[in-house]
């Protein structure tokens, strides 16, 4: 179930599997289940994050899906070196290469509608990074995202949204915007060119206003059952727990969360 992938077929992504102002990470894309996953180690708490982030938005918003390795896995992966390093005992996870989703397996098909929707579940998951580094386009202009690791209100004093998105910076919440464009041409000439920026390409302000509204009753529903979610994935610890609260104190602002939300990101974004 796992190869490694025909260097040729994955070279088009060369300038875009990378961290700003990084060299490319293509050695880390592995074949798994016929699909492009990129490996990623970690600390077990960010693996946490970053699955069930995943499970979360699973066919409700363009999420990258994770799957979590076990030790065995990741003891295949090195013997077989499908992988140039492995750590054994550091917890592991891939994620399925945004580039790699044909737009049939997306719930959101449109620019507007992708772009709703990571907006929406990065606020109600208090997700710091929705920037330019986090996301990658299929067919040009549908957006993919990953990377939630400063996710759950992990830095402190990030539950509340009026604290959330009081702060400004590279990929904090105070400083996400939607940018109006024309045409899909002028995604790929703007995109990561000004670095990890956080702004995000729309169309049409009105259809992303209207996903808005119809993607967040879809995210409050799913994440309702986070403690099932948390509880059929085995998830255990402080951590865990921690997330839980989170959650449950989020339920009860979500709609005054995502008015906040559209006021920060249409602020000067020639979308008045
Ligand atoms: N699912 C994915 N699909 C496509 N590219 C990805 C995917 N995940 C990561 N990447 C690429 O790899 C880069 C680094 O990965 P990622 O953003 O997950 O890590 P990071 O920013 O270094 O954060 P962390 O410190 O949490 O690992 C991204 O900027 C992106 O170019
Ligand atoms: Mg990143």
């Amino acid at each position: 179930m796992f190869s490694k992938p025909d260097p040729v077929s994955i070279n088009e992504y060369q300038e875009e599997v990378k961290n700003y102002n990084a060299p490319p990470i293509l050695n880390q894309v592995i074949l798994f289940y016929e699909k492009l996953w990129l490996f990623k180690q970690s600390d077990p708490n960010q693996v946490i994050k970053e699955d069930l982030a995943s499970t979360l938005g699973n066919q409700i918003v363009n999420i990258a899906d994770t799957y979590v390795l076990s030790r065995s896995e990741l003891k295949e992966l090195m013997q077989r070196k499908i992988l140039n390093s492995v750590d054994l005992e550091r917890p592991a996870f891939l994620t399925r290469l945004a580039q790699d989703y044909k737009i049939d397996e997306l719930p959101l098909k449109s620019l507007d509608e992708a772009v709703a929707g990571e907006l929406v579940f990065s606020t109600l998951i208090r997700r710091r990074d929705p920037h330019e580094y986090n996301h990658s386009y299929i067919e040009e202009d549908i957006p993919v995202f990953y990377d939630h690791g400063v996710s759950f209100a992990t830095d402190g004093g990030m539950l509340l949204a009026s604290d959330f998105f009081s702060h400004k910076g590279q990929g904090f919440a105070g400083s996400w915007r939607v940018e109006m464009i024309k045409d899909k041409a002028d995604i790929k000439k703007l995109w990561r060119k000004l670095g990890p920026e956080d702004r995000h390409f729309i169309y049409d302000k009105d259809k992303f206003i209207s996903a808005v509204n119809i993607i967040t009753e879809k995210v409050k529903e799913r994440l309702d059952s986070t403690e099932e979610i948390i509880s059929n994935k085995g998830m255990i610890g402080a951590e865990v727990e921690r997330i839980t609260e989170v959650m449950k104190a989020v339920k009860l602002s979500y709609l005054a969360d995502i008015e906040l939300m559209l006021k920060i990101v249409l602020a000067n974004s020639g979308a008045s």
